[in-house]
């Protein structure tokens, strides 16, 4: 194989009780990236699409990535990256890490896979540390491991993915801003009341519990963020009203998505899905709010190939 184009989907993270933990893969949303074998060493980044990103393979996460993973190999020849971006960059579903984690998982498949989904996520992550500021593997290891994944820990890389009862789906609607993670990072307070850690806890487990049993009650009750948002959702246009017309739309539970400052409101059937968006789209254009807002199953394959030769 000399060359592959991969679909390398974007993801939801934190899902409210499971700051830099819990994400998910999304279906609809993604990056396109094409890697071909070259004849010199080295990476190097052929294009960019879609939105304006530098090409240089010190500051692009796709470079930092697929530099992470040539570390760990000899080869007598190198790469070239074609990325066409179908996410927004700063928007709070993983653009960055579907373009480093595409990166890898292509190169890997052009290699004859000698390394691990978990070496991917490890490679993947040196793009996030780039443009976070911290490592986190929340984003990359849905789009790698597909479905939902609980990252255990980071330290000795323990990723756990969880069931995707079949009908869940979710809105994202983006207020039409950027949000840098590391920005974002920045506003979360750095200690925690243990009441708060208690609660959160709590909360995380029976999200988790609620997927095994597909008790959307349940999830409704698990998802909620006593720590992180509070501090986020100032960066948010209209954030409090759009998850008060989500519940009253019908939503499970809604939030900031990553570090917004996009938002995700969790649905099991379309028709609700469509009245959520149609109530939150009613909301932003009777305040002048430019947005974005698509539904989304849940993608439970991650990134996938699209051709090969
Ligand atoms: N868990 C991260 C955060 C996701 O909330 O900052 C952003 O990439």
């Amino acid at each position: 194989m000399e060359s592959i184009k991969v679909f390398s989907p974007g993801s939801i993270t934190n899902l409210s009780c499971g700051y830099d933990i819990l994400g998910m893969c999304l279906e609809s949303r993604g990056d396109e990236i094409t890697v071909s074998k070259t004849g010199k060493k080295g990476v190097t980044i052929k294009s960019i699409s879609g939105f304006d990103l530098t090409k240089d393979i010190n500051e692009n996460v796709s470079g930092i990535a697929a530099q992470s993973l040539l570390s760990k190999i000899n080869l007598d020849h190198g790469f070239e990256i074609e990325i066409n971006k179908g996410i927004k960059p700063g928007s709070g579903i993983g653009s960055s890490a579907a373009s480093s984690a595409g990166t890898v998982f292509a190169i890997n498949q052009l290699l004859n896979s000698p390394f691990s989904l978990l070496d991917l996520v490890k490679f993947s992550m040196e793009g996030e540390k780039f443009v976070s500021g911290a490592y986190h593997a929340d984003n990359v290891a849905p789009i790698i491991f597909g479905g939902i994944t609980l990252v255990r820990t980071i330290d000795d890389l323990d990723i756990i993915p969880l069931p995707t009862p079949e009908d869940l789906e979710v809105v994202i609607v983006r207020p039409n801003i950027e949000i840098k993670t590391a920005d974002s990072r920045k506003v979360v307070k750095k200690k925690v009341k243990i009441e708060k850690m208690t609660q959160q806890s709590a909360n995380l487990g029976s999200f988790v519990s609620s997927l095994y049993s597909k008790d959307y009650d349940l999830m409704s009750r698990s998802v909620i963020d006593q720590v992180v948002e509070p501090d986020r959702a100032v960066l948010i246009p209209e954030f409090e009203k759009i998850k008060m017309i989500s519940k009253l739309s019908g939503s499970i539970a809604a939030g900031i998505s990553g570090s917004g400052p996009s938002i995700f409101s969790l649905s099991n059937n379309r028709v609700t899905s469509n009245n959520i968006l149609d109530k939150i789209s009613d909301h932003y254009n009777s305040m002048d709010i430019d947005f974005d807002g698509f539904i989304s199953k849940v993608n439970s394959g991650g990134i996938k190939i699209i051709e090969s030769k």
